[in-house]
């Protein structure tokens, strides 16, 4: 390793163990979940599996819990519940990736690992640049800087990153997040066949294609993968205006179904589906594992400017990966389900058939915790309104009449309620992740899923129910997996 790189590595193990005692004493610190050892998180990058593990890299800044020149931290793991910590694969010290190696993704071939992600660098006047870079390893452990294999095109602007690199008919394939220069969002394509040199097949679909007026100034971390025989288009668009209970986040992330043509650079497609009603969600990275699941991790976040009010960052860390989650293609819909794997933190599992809830207010022994998997099965509804409150502010309820699902935390001010809907005519099962300060909620077996951050003190679970109400209630503890 070159003197350099040797003194990065040492500057940020050190920057690690200074904050190691702050960073555990946060009572905000999950169980289960991939954190920064210290530091910003945001987006996963380079999920991957390699020689019979599975990779996590993630958008870090070390420094810093803000924006800002990022790394790419590092996580592997056996079984996609217990991850061990690596050392970072990739620092921002190189000419063409000075201010950020962003985000990106990761593909094995010839049993070595190639990295793909951008190269972000600005220059004093905060004018961008961005290259699309490679980076390569044969052990998944350190990986050698190849530098730029594409530039921005015409027609585009330095909003231009995020590849997503696959395999398809003897080709690769890359998908790119991008704004033209009249600043309208796209997804492009290049294909190649060495990974070394890309052609510019053209637009997939954007602001603009496709029937899609306006739909953004810039889209963000394209993944294009095939569900159950679907072509399924990922994507974070951002410039989108709320409407009725949609797209009620800073920047939205979603998918498009439909039938891509990569010869030719086309997809038809249907409408933009939101994949997470919840609070806290973006920039999610998909993979196939070699199971042939594909498989899904989101960033529990978004660009809220409000990062800095997070109660964590006095702790010298900021947000979490989601879960690990499967993805199924069912009846016209993307399917997230929790990944099977997270049934071995399972511990202390208390069970209640068939009871009938009339009452407001009702508790159940054991039934409780800040650290839980709780699944809800109504078998009859005969009320207009039942609710599920877990710990001092956060309230999952159905509407029947109304035909809405809400979740409502409290904001991150820590003074007023915040709600998202979705509508929903019947409600089958809520199940749901609980950790220290998140939850993730799969509504009907993963027809909807809400991801939020929260962070309040109460580790009751109370059921409040209008009219008669019969339901089966399992609960488990859950395993920590977290060292710090
Ligand atoms: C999405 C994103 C990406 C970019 C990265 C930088 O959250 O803005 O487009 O590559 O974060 O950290």
């Amino acid at each position: 390793m070159k003197q350099t790189a040797l003194d990065m590595q040492k500057k940020v193990d050190s920057q690690i163990e200074s904050y190691k005692e702050v960073v555990a004493s946060d009572p905000y610190r999950l169980h289960y979940h991939l954190m920064p050892p210290v530091g910003l998180l945001n987006d996963p990058n380079g999920f991957v599996c390699y020689q019979g593990k599975y990779h996590m890299f993630y958008q870090w800044n070390p420094f810093k819990t803000e924006h800002g020149a990022k790394f790419w931290g590092h996580y592997v793991s056996d079984d996609l519940v217990h991850w061990e910590e690596a050392p970072y694969a990739l620092a921002p010290d190189s000419w063409f990736d000075k201010d950020g190696c962003y985000s990106g993704s990761a593909i094995v071939h010839d049993d070595k690992m190639f990295l793909f992600y951008t190269g972000n660098v600005k220059d004093e006047a905060g004018n961008r640049e961005s290259y699309q870079c490679l980076a390569v390893s044969d052990d998944g452990v350190t990986f050698e800087k190849k530098g730029p294999v594409i530039q921005v095109p015409k027609g585009y602007t330095a909003h231009f990153r995020d590849p997503k690199v696959f395999h398809q008919d003897n080709q690769w394939y890359m998908v790119l997040g991008a704004q033209t220069e009249a600043e309208k969002g796209e997804a492009v394509l290049y294909s190649s066949s060495n990974l070394m040199s890309w052609n510019f097949k053209g637009t997939l679909t954007g602001s603009n294609h496709n029937g899609l007026d306006d739909f953004g100034y810039m889209w963000e971390c394209p993944d294009l993968l095939q569900v159950d025989g679907k072509d399924i288009l990922l994507v974070c668009p951002q410039g989108i205006q709320p409407k009725g209970f949609e797209f009620q986040n800073i920047f939205q992330s979603g998918y498009f179904a439909g039938n891509v043509n990569l010869d030719k650079a086309t997809f038809e497609h249907g409408e933009f589906v939101e994949l997470d009603r919840g609070f806290d969600f973006y920039a999610p990275q998909t993979t196939m594992d070699e199971n042939g699941r594909q498989l899904l991790f989101g960033w529990m976040g978004n660009a809220e400017e409000a990062d800095v009010i997070q109660p964590t960052v006095k702790h010298e860390w900021i947000h979490t990966l989601t879960i690990p989650r499967e993805l199924e293609w069912k009846d016209g819909l993307l399917l997230q389900h929790p990944v099977h794997e997270l049934k071995k933190l399972r511990k202390a599992e208390i069970a209640y058939k068939d009871v009938l809830l009339e009452v407001q207010g009702k508790t159940f022994e054991h039934v409780n915790g800040s650290v839980f998997e709780l699944l809800v099965e109504p078998t009859e509804m005969k009320t207009e309104y039942f609710s599920i409150q877990i710990g001092n502010s956060t309230t999952i309820s159905f509407d029947q009449t109304k035909e809405i699902l809400t979740l409502e935390r409290e904001k991150f001010n820590g003074k007023e309620l915040e709600q998202r809907h979705y509508s929903l005519a019947k409600l089958h099962s809520l199940h749901i992740f609980k950790d220290t300060s998140s939850i993730e909620l799969f509504v009907n077996d993963g027809e909807a899923v809400f991801s939020a951050r929260i962070f309040d003190q109460g580790e009751d679970i109370v059921f409040n129910a209008v009219g008669p109400v019969r339901l089966d209630v399992t609960k488990w503890g859950l395993k920590r997996t977290t060292a710090y």
